[in-house]
């Protein structure tokens, strides 16, 4: 049985270039300024395992991989992300924001390679551990002004086509639309301060 915990679980979510690792930053920096014990990591990749299995996954010597095995192995680089990062953090009282977790898998291996969406759920609750969430940032941006946001060569799962990028897209506005009370969605296309105002004040006032 996983231990009961104490501290704030925050992820963030949405597809390319929307601007997730700036937000983390900022809201990070926000609330260690008000006193808050943060722990800000990501997925995949945030532990020794995790890099391994990050170079195997977004790396283009890898070649083609069968959507099961993909998603068997951000499954694995999860559990141990949570093992090794989040659940300690939670333990010790702490704020952990993750830049990515479940809904990525849920919207990038189900709608995005088409696997049954529950099936992905379902082995990512029992990787986690039943970890989830108290509130899942969504940073909505069309994916067609997302991908060309970046300055660095397009990864294995950048480098799908604008139609995989616009199921994933849908598929975190439907995950979010399904349970809102434990999201907040974000148009990421507005200014830097409007959208870490935004997501400051829906974590601030599960703190407080
Ligand atoms: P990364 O370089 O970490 O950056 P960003 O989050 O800014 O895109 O890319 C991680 C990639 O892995 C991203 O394309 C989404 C993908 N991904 C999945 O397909 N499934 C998952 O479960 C996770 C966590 C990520």
């Amino acid at each position: 049985m996983p231990k009961p915990r104490s501290g704030l679980f925050v992820a963030f979510e949405g597809g390319e270039g929307a601007g997730k690792s700036t937000q983390v930053e900022l809201l990070a920096k926000a609330l260690a300024e008000q006193g808050f014990e943060v722990v800000t990591t990501f997925e995949p990749g945030d532990t020794e395992v995790g890099r391994q299995l990050r170079h195997i996954l977004l790396g283009h010597q890898t070649g083609v991989i069968d959507p099961r095995t993909e998603t068997l192995l951000y499954a694995a680089d999860r559990a141990e992300h949570v093992a090794a990062v989040v659940r300690p953090a939670l333990e010790r009282g702490a704020v952990c924001i993750t830049d990515r977790y479940i809904d990525s898998s849920i919207a990038y291996q189900g709608a995005g390679r088409v696997l049954e969406p529950d099936e992905i759920e379902h082995l990512s609750r029992w990787a986690s551990g039943e970890l989830w969430p108290d509130l899942t940032i969504v940073l909505d941006i069309d994916p067609a002004v997302g991908l060309t946001r970046f300055d660095t060569p397009a990864d294995r799962l950048e480098a799908e086509p604008l139609a995989f990028h616009q199921r994933v897209r849908e598929h975190f506005l439907s995950l979010a639309t399904a349970t809102p009370d434990r999201y907040l969605v974000v148009d990421a296309t507005s200014s830097v301060d409007a959208v870490a105002s935004a997501v400051f004040e829906a974590v601030h006032g599960r703190l407080s």
